[in-house]
Protein backbone atom coordinates (compact mmCIF):
# COMPACT_ATOMS: atom_id res chain seq x y z
CA UNK A 1 0.00 0.00 0.00
CA UNK A 2 1.00 3.75 -0.68
CA UNK A 3 -0.50 6.30 1.72
CA UNK A 4 -2.37 8.88 0.62
CA UNK A 5 -1.56 12.04 2.28
CA UNK A 6 -3.46 14.85 3.76
CA UNK A 7 -1.54 18.03 5.43
CA UNK A 8 -3.97 19.89 7.63
CA UNK A 9 -2.79 23.52 7.56
CA UNK A 10 -3.56 27.05 8.53
CA UNK A 11 -1.00 29.16 10.21
CA UNK A 12 -3.98 30.74 12.37
CA UNK A 13 -4.44 29.44 15.24
CA UNK A 14 -7.19 27.60 16.84
CA UNK A 15 -8.98 27.05 13.28
CA UNK A 16 -10.01 23.54 13.89
CA UNK A 17 -6.45 21.88 12.46
CA UNK A 18 -6.24 19.31 15.15
CA UNK A 19 -10.50 18.85 15.66
CA UNK A 20 -10.49 17.84 11.84
CA UNK A 21 -7.14 16.10 11.91
CA UNK A 22 -8.67 13.78 14.65
CA UNK A 23 -12.07 13.47 13.49
CA UNK A 24 -11.14 12.65 9.92
CA UNK A 25 -8.67 9.94 11.09
CA UNK A 26 -10.88 8.36 13.07
CA UNK A 27 -13.41 8.19 10.81
CA UNK A 28 -11.14 6.49 7.97
CA UNK A 29 -10.04 4.24 10.01
CA UNK A 30 -13.71 3.39 11.36
CA UNK A 31 -13.65 2.38 7.69
CA UNK A 32 -11.26 -0.25 7.80
CA UNK A 33 -8.16 1.68 6.91
CA UNK A 34 -4.81 1.55 8.31
CA UNK A 35 -4.21 5.66 9.07
CA UNK A 36 -1.52 7.33 11.18
CA UNK A 37 -1.79 10.50 11.98
CA UNK A 38 1.50 12.75 12.39
CA UNK A 39 1.70 15.00 15.41
CA UNK A 40 3.78 17.83 13.54
CA UNK A 41 2.94 20.41 15.95
CA UNK A 42 5.33 21.00 18.91
CA UNK A 43 2.37 21.64 21.06
CA UNK A 44 1.76 18.03 21.03
CA UNK A 45 -2.18 18.35 20.93
CA UNK A 46 -2.70 15.23 19.01
CA UNK A 47 -0.79 13.15 20.86
CA UNK A 48 -2.63 14.02 24.05
CA UNK A 49 -5.98 13.71 22.73
CA UNK A 50 -4.95 10.11 21.73
CA UNK A 51 -3.00 9.53 25.04
CA UNK A 52 -6.56 10.58 26.85
CA UNK A 53 -8.35 7.20 25.19
CA UNK A 54 -9.34 4.28 27.82
CA UNK A 55 -6.77 1.71 27.06
CA UNK A 56 -10.00 -0.84 26.07
CA UNK A 57 -11.14 1.66 23.70
CA UNK A 58 -7.42 3.17 22.22
CA UNK A 59 -8.32 5.93 19.39
CA UNK A 60 -8.90 4.07 15.89
CA UNK A 61 -5.89 5.81 14.11
CA UNK A 62 -2.37 5.56 14.98
CA UNK A 63 -0.50 8.67 16.07
CA UNK A 64 3.13 9.54 16.25
CA UNK A 65 4.61 12.59 17.50
CA UNK A 66 6.98 13.86 14.71
CA UNK A 67 7.65 17.99 15.49
CA UNK A 68 11.41 17.39 16.36
CA UNK A 69 11.78 16.89 12.34
CA UNK A 70 10.33 20.43 11.30
CA UNK A 71 10.91 21.62 8.10
CA UNK A 72 12.55 17.47 7.41
CA UNK A 73 8.91 15.94 8.42
CA UNK A 74 8.42 15.40 4.51
CA UNK A 75 11.30 12.80 4.61
CA UNK A 76 10.03 11.18 7.77
CA UNK A 77 6.66 10.67 6.45
CA UNK A 78 8.35 9.25 3.34
CA UNK A 79 9.48 6.70 5.29
CA UNK A 80 6.06 5.27 6.32
CA UNK A 81 4.36 5.48 3.25
CA UNK A 82 4.15 2.07 2.64
CA UNK A 83 3.01 1.21 5.91
CA UNK A 84 -0.41 2.91 5.84
CA UNK A 85 -3.60 3.51 3.80
CA UNK A 86 -3.74 7.13 4.70
CA UNK A 87 -1.35 9.49 6.87
CA UNK A 88 -2.96 12.90 8.25
CA UNK A 89 0.19 15.15 9.11
CA UNK A 90 -1.70 18.26 11.46
CA UNK A 91 0.46 21.15 11.51
CA UNK A 92 1.57 23.83 13.71
CA UNK A 93 -0.09 26.85 13.74
CA UNK A 94 3.37 29.36 13.22
CA UNK A 95 3.44 31.47 10.63
CA UNK A 96 7.22 31.36 10.44
CA UNK A 97 6.94 27.14 10.85
CA UNK A 98 8.81 25.24 8.26
CA UNK A 99 6.39 22.37 8.84
CA UNK A 100 3.55 23.20 6.47
CA UNK A 101 5.79 24.02 3.57
CA UNK A 102 7.69 20.64 4.09
CA UNK A 103 4.10 18.40 5.03
CA UNK A 104 2.81 20.24 1.69
CA UNK A 105 5.57 18.75 -0.53
CA UNK A 106 4.40 15.21 -0.03
CA UNK A 107 0.85 15.53 0.82
CA UNK A 108 -1.82 14.78 -1.74
CA UNK A 109 -4.80 16.94 -0.25
CA UNK A 110 -4.39 20.51 1.59
CA UNK A 111 -7.11 20.50 3.87
CA UNK A 112 -7.61 24.39 5.60
CA UNK A 113 -9.90 24.60 7.93
CA UNK A 114 -10.56 28.35 9.15
CA UNK A 115 -13.55 29.72 11.41
CA UNK A 116 -16.10 31.85 9.27
CA UNK A 117 -14.79 35.60 10.00
CA UNK A 118 -12.80 37.94 8.50
CA UNK A 119 -10.04 38.06 10.57
CA UNK A 120 -10.13 34.68 10.06
CA UNK A 121 -10.11 34.66 6.25
CA UNK A 122 -7.09 37.17 6.35
CA UNK A 123 -4.64 35.53 8.37
CA UNK A 124 -5.06 32.59 5.96
CA UNK A 125 -3.67 34.66 2.79
CA UNK A 126 -0.41 33.45 4.03
CA UNK A 127 -1.39 29.68 3.93
CA UNK A 128 -2.41 30.14 0.17
CA UNK A 129 0.70 31.65 -0.72
CA UNK A 130 2.12 28.73 1.02
CA UNK A 131 0.04 26.37 -1.16
CA UNK A 132 0.61 28.26 -4.28
CA UNK A 133 4.53 28.00 -3.94
CA UNK A 134 4.33 24.42 -3.19
CA UNK A 135 1.84 23.95 -6.12
CA UNK A 136 4.80 24.76 -8.67
CA UNK A 137 6.75 21.28 -7.14
CA UNK A 138 4.08 19.06 -6.00
CA UNK A 139 2.25 19.71 -9.48
CA UNK A 140 -0.68 17.11 -8.63
CA UNK A 141 -1.40 19.17 -4.65
CA UNK A 142 -5.39 19.26 -4.45
CA UNK A 143 -6.53 22.21 -1.96
CA UNK A 144 -9.78 22.63 -0.11
CA UNK A 145 -11.06 25.58 2.20
CA UNK A 146 -13.15 23.98 4.63
CA UNK A 147 -15.35 26.21 7.25
CA UNK A 148 -15.19 25.01 10.87
CA UNK A 149 -17.32 26.20 14.18
CA UNK A 150 -20.07 27.51 11.45
CA UNK A 151 -22.82 29.22 13.06
CA UNK A 152 -25.88 29.28 10.49
CA UNK A 153 -27.00 32.42 9.61
CA UNK A 154 -24.85 34.63 11.03
CA UNK A 155 -23.85 37.75 8.90
CA UNK A 156 -20.23 36.99 9.55
CA UNK A 157 -20.44 33.81 7.86
CA UNK A 158 -22.13 35.07 5.01
CA UNK A 159 -19.91 37.56 4.20
CA UNK A 160 -17.27 35.47 4.41
CA UNK A 161 -18.68 33.57 1.88
CA UNK A 162 -19.23 36.15 -0.92
CA UNK A 163 -15.30 37.09 -0.47
CA UNK A 164 -14.49 33.70 -0.85
CA UNK A 165 -14.30 33.29 -4.94
CA UNK A 166 -11.62 35.31 -4.45
CA UNK A 167 -9.51 33.68 -1.95
CA UNK A 168 -8.45 31.08 -4.18
CA UNK A 169 -8.93 27.83 -2.59
CA UNK A 170 -12.14 25.28 -3.58
CA UNK A 171 -13.96 25.59 -1.33
CA UNK A 172 -15.11 21.63 0.73
CA UNK A 173 -18.86 21.34 0.12
CA UNK A 174 -18.85 20.21 3.79
CA UNK A 175 -18.49 22.50 6.86
CA UNK A 176 -18.68 21.71 10.30
CA UNK A 177 -20.62 23.52 12.79
CA UNK A 178 -19.78 24.89 16.31
CA UNK A 179 -20.86 21.84 18.80
CA UNK A 180 -19.90 21.46 21.92
CA UNK A 181 -19.10 17.51 20.96
CA UNK A 182 -16.04 18.19 19.16
CA UNK A 183 -14.91 19.55 22.46
CA UNK A 184 -16.01 16.68 24.46
CA UNK A 185 -14.67 14.08 22.03
CA UNK A 186 -10.90 15.16 22.97
CA UNK A 187 -11.75 14.88 26.27
CA UNK A 188 -12.34 11.49 25.90
CA UNK A 189 -9.70 10.94 23.53
CA UNK A 190 -12.35 9.56 21.04
CA UNK A 191 -13.59 10.86 17.83
CA UNK A 192 -17.45 11.97 18.02
CA UNK A 193 -18.79 8.54 17.15
CA UNK A 194 -18.08 7.52 20.47
CA UNK A 195 -20.68 10.14 22.29
CA UNK A 196 -23.70 8.65 21.44
CA UNK A 197 -26.91 9.82 20.30
CA UNK A 198 -26.26 13.64 21.21
CA UNK A 199 -23.50 13.11 18.70
CA UNK A 200 -25.66 12.23 15.55
CA UNK A 201 -25.91 15.65 13.83
CA UNK A 202 -21.59 16.05 14.44
CA UNK A 203 -21.10 12.11 12.94
CA UNK A 204 -23.29 12.73 10.11
CA UNK A 205 -20.84 15.95 9.24
CA UNK A 206 -18.16 13.84 9.77
CA UNK A 207 -19.19 11.25 7.40
CA UNK A 208 -19.83 13.76 4.68
CA UNK A 209 -16.18 15.01 5.35
CA UNK A 210 -14.92 11.58 5.23
CA UNK A 211 -16.92 10.65 2.17
CA UNK A 212 -15.72 13.85 0.10
CA UNK A 213 -11.82 13.28 1.06
CA UNK A 214 -12.15 9.89 0.19
CA UNK A 215 -13.67 11.05 -3.40
CA UNK A 216 -10.73 13.63 -3.40
CA UNK A 217 -8.02 10.94 -2.97
CA UNK A 218 -9.72 8.49 -5.26
CA UNK A 219 -10.11 5.80 -1.76
CA UNK A 220 -12.47 3.23 -1.73
CA UNK A 221 -15.08 4.91 0.30
N1 LIG B 1 -16.60 22.58 15.18
C1 LIG B 1 -16.24 22.87 16.43
N2 LIG B 1 -17.17 23.10 17.40
C2 LIG B 1 -16.81 23.42 18.65
N3 LIG B 1 -15.56 23.53 19.08
C3 LIG B 1 -14.56 23.31 18.19
C4 LIG B 1 -14.85 22.97 16.82
N4 LIG B 1 -13.65 22.82 16.18
C5 LIG B 1 -12.69 23.05 17.09
N5 LIG B 1 -13.22 23.35 18.30
C6 LIG B 1 -12.51 23.70 19.54
O1 LIG B 1 -11.75 24.88 19.26
C7 LIG B 1 -10.48 24.79 19.88
C8 LIG B 1 -9.37 24.87 18.82
O2 LIG B 1 -9.48 23.72 17.98
P1 LIG B 1 -8.18 22.92 17.52
O3 LIG B 1 -7.28 22.65 18.67
O4 LIG B 1 -8.64 21.77 16.72
O5 LIG B 1 -7.54 24.03 16.58
P2 LIG B 1 -6.06 24.06 15.99
O6 LIG B 1 -6.14 24.78 14.69
O7 LIG B 1 -5.48 22.70 15.97
O8 LIG B 1 -5.30 24.94 17.08
P3 LIG B 1 -3.71 25.23 17.09
O9 LIG B 1 -3.50 26.23 16.01
O10 LIG B 1 -3.46 25.76 18.46
O11 LIG B 1 -3.03 23.93 16.81
C9 LIG B 1 -10.48 23.50 20.68
O12 LIG B 1 -10.89 23.78 21.98
C10 LIG B 1 -11.52 22.64 19.96
O13 LIG B 1 -12.11 21.70 20.82
MG1 LIG C 1 -3.65 22.00 16.71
Amino acid sequence: MTAKIIAVVNQKGGSGKTTVSMQLAGAIARRGNKVLVVDADPQGTATRWAASAEDDAPFPASVVGLSAASGKVHREVKKLIDDYDCIIIDCPPAADSPVPQSALLIADLALVPIIPSPLDMWAAVGIRQVIQNVSDINETLQARLMMNQCQPNTTLAQETLEVLPEFGIVLAQTQLRHRQVYRQAAVFGQTVHSLGSKASAAVEEIEKLTDEVLDILRMKK
